[in-house]
Formats: structure tokens, C-alpha cells, sequence
């Protein structure tokens, strides 16, 4: 996956930070893991691929990055990778909740089963809550924090994924709100991500394609031409949150999405230019 970032030290905005990231191991956490470190700060992968995040670590180097296998949908183990930050690397400033699944693709709600329902919102909703639990307590003591959540332009828009994703992520954007007037007190950030669809495996298992396709039949479909969305567009925005330029960004659900939730497409025609006017 193409994922770069160039960093001077003078550009450095997580210098000295420690950062715990779910679903580290692939597609947006991974590269968000490679871009904190390269902003300076130490990363704690906590991810359920134990192989695929140990190659990660190693891409990244040992010295800035950890690994440890967490379930998010299990308490223990959420709470566990929290105290393995802090016992590593003595605290923890930044607690990115990105891990996330997606059903199977099924048209009709009638097809739709009880259990996989049940199984996206236990990683996608009870996984951040527990993420937003345990990582507030040390924010708690210490008086501040960010913390992250990957939502989705279905936290915004229906149609763009199975009932229970957007579902899911509308919960996202609903517990961020509340975690963040309750942590907003203790000088706690708490903001999440809604980007629009980019080829990672979850994304592309979802749809059926590979990179080229999928990006293919998105950009058709985006607002924004002329640019196709990475996980490095995704990895920047957390980035921004994360760091001291958003002290006082909270409660927010940041759309990285080019304009594509905020139009109706019935619409669009108002401005097409004529043919000979680019
Ligand atoms: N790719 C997209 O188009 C897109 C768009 C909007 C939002 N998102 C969201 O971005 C986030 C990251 O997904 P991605 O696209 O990078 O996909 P991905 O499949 O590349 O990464 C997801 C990671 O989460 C991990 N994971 C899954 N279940 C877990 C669990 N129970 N405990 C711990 N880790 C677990 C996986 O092992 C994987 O490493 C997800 O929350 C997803 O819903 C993705």
C-alpha cells in the first residue's frame, strides 16, 4: 500500500507522544501507525492479524512500535493493551479506535442475520466504547488526551453500506459527541473519522474488487474529481487530530470524503458546465 510521508524534524507534530492504535495491522490504522512514528511519536499496534502486525512493527522499527493481539470486542484485552502503553512507554496521549469490520453485502434486510448484525456492532460500537473506557482513565489522570475514532461517510448518509455499518458508525459519531462532553472537563479531546471508501482488504472484500477496480468505481462516483482517496489522505487527518493544532477540536465527526455525503446528485446538473467551457 502507498503510504509516505516526508518529515523534517522542524515538522514533527507528535514529538514525544505515545499513541495506541486498534486495528493497526492493515489498510488505515497501519498507515496511521507509520505516520505517527514518523511524526515522533511511539505506537502501540493493538490488532487480532498477530503476523501481519508483527511485519508491520518491523517495517516501522521495534524501537518506536509494539505490538500487542487484542480482541477489541473483549474487555480484558482492550484494558490490557491500555496498561501495556503506558507500562512501555509510561503513558498514553493518543488512543486511535480504528479497528472495524464490515458484513457480507446482502441487498435485503430479510437476508441480513441476527448474528452478523450483532457481530459489526461488537467490534465496530462496543469495541470504541471500550477503547474510549479504558484509554480515558490514564487521560483522566493526566488532564489530556485525544482520542480517535474511524467512523465512516455512513455515519452520515444512508445507502452507502449494509444496515448494520451504518448503523454502526452513526453509534460512532454518537458516542464520540457524548465522550466528549463528558471527557471535554478533564481537557480530553474526542473527535472521529468518516472517510469515504479507499481500497483497503475491508473495503475491497466488501465490494468484491481489487484496488484498481474499487478506486475505479469510486472516483466515478465521488464529488471531488482528479484525486482518489488513500489511506495516507486518512492517516493526515488523524494526524491533525492527534496533534497540539487541534486543541480545540472536540466532538467533532471530520468528513474525509471530497463533498460526497453533502450532495444530492439530482442536483449536480445546476452546475455542469457547457461542454466547450472545462
Ligand atoms: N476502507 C474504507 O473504504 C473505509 C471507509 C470508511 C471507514 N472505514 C473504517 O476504517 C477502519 C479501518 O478499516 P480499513 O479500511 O483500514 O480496513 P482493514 O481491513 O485494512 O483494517 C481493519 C483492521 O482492523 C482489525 N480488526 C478487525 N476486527 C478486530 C478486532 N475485533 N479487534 C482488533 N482488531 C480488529 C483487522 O485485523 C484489520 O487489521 C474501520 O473502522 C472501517 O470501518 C473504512
Amino acid at each position: 500500500m502507498a503510504c509516505s510521508s516526508v518529515i523534517s524534524a522542524v515538522t514533527r507534530r507528535l514529538e514525544g507522544k505515545v499513541a495506541l492504535i486498534t486495528g493497526g495491522a492493515s489498510g488505515i490504522g497501519e498507515c496511521t501507525a507509520k505516520t505517527f512514528v514518523n511524526h515522533g511519536a511511539k505506537v502501540i499496534i493493538a490488532d487480532v492479524q498477530d503476523d501481519l502486525a508483527h511485519s508491520v512493527v518491523e517495517s516501522i522499527g521495534p524501537a518506536n512500535c509494539t505490538f500487542i493481539h487484542c480482541d477489541v470486542t473483549d474487555e480484558d484485552q482492550i484494558k490490557n493493551a491500555v496498561e501495556k502503553a503506558i507500562a512501555t512507554y509510561g503513558k498514553l496521549d493518543i488512543m486511535f479506535n480504528n479497528a472495524g469490520i464490515a458484513d457480507e453485502n446482502k441487498a435485503r434486510i430479510i437476508d441480513n442475520t441476527k448474528h452478523d448484525f450483532e457481530r459489526v456492532l461488537s467490534v465496530n460500537v462496543t469495541g470504541v466504547f471500550l477503547g474510549i473506557k479504558h484509554a480515558s482513565q490514564p487521560m483522566i489522570q493526566a488532564r489530556t488526551g485525544s482520542i480517535i475514532s474511524t467512523a465512516s461517510v455512513s455515519s452520515y448518509i444512508g445507502g452507502a453500506a449494509s444496515h448494520a455499518y451504518a448503523c454502526s458508525k452513526h453509534a460512532i459519531n454518537g458516542l464520540t459527541k457524548n465522550a466528549a462532553v463528558e471527557l471535554g472537563q478533564f481537557g480530553i479531546r474526542v473527535n472521529c473519522l468518516s472517510p469515504y471508501a479507499l481500497a483497503t482488504p475491508l473495503a475491497k472484500q466488501f465490494v468484491g474488487l481489487d484496488d484498481e477496480g474499487l478506486e475505479n468505481v469510486m472516483n466515478s462516483l465521488a464529488n471531488l474529481k482528479g484525486v482518489t482517496l488513500k489511506a495516507q489522505d486518512v492517516a493526515n487527518a488523524a494526524l491533525y487530530l492527534a496533534s497540539d493544532e487541534a486543541k480545540y477540536i472536540s466532538g467533532h465527526n471530520l468528513l474525509i470524503d471530497g463533498g460526497f455525503s453533502i450532495v444530492n446528485p439530482s442536483f449536480t446538473n445546476m452546475f455542469k458546465y457547457p461542454e466547450e467551457e472545462p
